[in-house]
């Protein structure tokens, strides 16, 4: 049942004026309820996902937007989609257009055990529940850990939609530094000392090992063992979100976090997986790992939200799981967005020699990389500049969760053509250059 319905706003009396022209229309009576009196504490001073924004000032087609985090549809299995569609509305049209199981469908379940061992991963189904998708992994985990007030330790930077999913709970953020090999584990192993004292422990360590969103940085295997060492030490779960895991460039695979934390007995890591990534964001479906108990309680909160994934979207992902051949398929992807990256790297390096101060990561694998210039370049302003030499980007103050820096960009590489990127170097190049950098 609606929690308001029309009848019972006319009821009410304050905070609902009433209009002194009895022929308002209902347009007008709802324009003169005083919403922002209802609204929830942690949503009154709430203006949305800052990207989403940003984004939408991007509608003229001759800007290149190197903005977003789009996989390329060059890559999209488009026959075996259609292929897959078609056998599946065959097969089971009464299914499609069911409600189905929250925590997932078992033949989705059964695919994810299979590929997680492709990953070194050893999961049982009571380890996974589906979502639609990464963004609602770490909605889930948000919600089933944190209480207003309580403290997330993030990266410095960090994605910036997993803020906006915690962001419900009202967090407070302790961020660690990256650095050129991840998170920087002296200052988290100091700040831990810290909260040791002050008795305000972080609920949770949230991190993205492998191609960070924004960064593209990588944690080396010796800072995920020494990750996973403070997680124990203090008690505190590690929440790993793997979106980009299968793309990596260029040196050798490290184990993942959960992986890790599994030959040492397990029971630390969430993981949160999407397929938005590596199959298509189209089909929001995504899943997270963890161990049963914490399962089945993100489970019971996902009733609360979307119920269950729908049921054709997981049947396209298992497709993906048990018909593709993935190795082929990720080489594929692997060859076509590595040579982007390599086209985006090497038009930089042409076009900001050392003595202009701008430096970028080298990242191993994912879709983007991070743009740091001088410290007097504010790329909140830089963006609107850019926009005039018809070229975009994301400003980093987006990324973090506390003391923001203003001085860098986050860069994607999957989605523009070779040219585009190319051309968008030199117009983002010209641009800083009128900035005098
Ligand atoms: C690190 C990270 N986590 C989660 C997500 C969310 O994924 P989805 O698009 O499946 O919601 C993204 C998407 O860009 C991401 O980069």
């Amino acid at each position: 049942m609606p929690a308001c319905r029309t009848g019972a706003w006319l009821g009410c009396r304050p905070p609902f004026q009433m209009t002194s022209r009895s022929s308002a229309g209902m347009g007008e009576l709802l324009m003169m309820q005083d919403w922002q009196m209802r609204y929830a504490e942690n949503m009154r001073n709430y203006e949305g996902y800052s990207i989403g924004k940003l984004l939408s000032l991007i509608n003229d087609p001759a800007i290149i937007s190197l903005a977003g985090g789009l996989p390329s549809p060059e890559v999209f299995l488009q026959s075996e989609f259609r292929r897959a569609t078609r056998e599946r509305l065959d097969r089971d049209i009464d299914g499609i257009m069911q409600y189905s199981a929250v925590r997932g469908e078992a033949e989705l379940i059964d695919a994810v055990v299979a590929f997680l061992i492709r990953d070194g991963i050893h999961a049982a189904p009571e380890n996974i529940m589906v979502t639609t998708s990464g963004q609602q992994g770490l909605d889930l985990v948000g919600r089933l850990l944190l209480d207003p007030g309580d403290t997330v330790a993030v990266e410095r930077p960090t994605f910036a939609g997993a803020l906006a999913a915690f962001q419900m709970q009202r967090p407070a953020y302790l961020g660690i530094d990256l650095e050129s090999d991840g998170l920087n584990i002296g200052e988290l192993e100091e700040v831990l000392a810290r909260c040791t004292t002050s008795g305000h422990m972080p609920k949770f360590i949230y991190v993205i090992p492998d191609f960070q969103n924004p960064s593209g940085v990588s944690m080396s295997l010796d800072k995920r063992s020494a990750l996973l060492d403070l997680s124990e030490r203090y008690h505190i779960p590690v929440v790993e979100d793997s979106p980009y895991r299968a793309l990596r460039y260029r040196g050798a695979q490290l184990p993942s976090l959960f992986s890790l934390d599994q030959q040492q007995g397990g029971g630390r890591v969430i993981g949160v997986y999407t397929f938005s990534k590596l199959f298509c964001p189209g089909m929001r479906v995504g899943f997270n790992i963890g161990p049963p108990e914490v399962i089945d309680k993100m489970t019971n909160i996902k009733e609360g939200s979307t119920l269950n994934t729908p049921k054709y979207n997981q049947g396209m992902c298992a497709a993906f799981l048990t018909e593709v051949d993935l190795d082929a398929y990720f080489e594929r992807c692997r060859a076509f967005y590595s040579k982007k990256m390599e086209v985006l790297l090497n038009a930089l390096e042409a076009n900001f020699p050392p003595e202009r101060g701008i430096g970028w990561t080298q990242p191993e694998g994912g879709m983007f990389l991070w743009v740091s210039a001088p410290e007097t370049v504010d790329t909140r302003k830089l963006f609107h500049e850019a926009l005039k030499f018809k070229v975009a980007f994301v400003p980093g103050e987006a990324f973090y969760g506390e003391r923001p820096e203003q001085h860098h960009m986050r860069v994607n590489f999957s989605y523009p053509s070779e040219a585009q990127l190319r051309d968008a170097t030199g117009r983002l190049s010209d641009c800083l250059e009128r900035q005098g950098v």
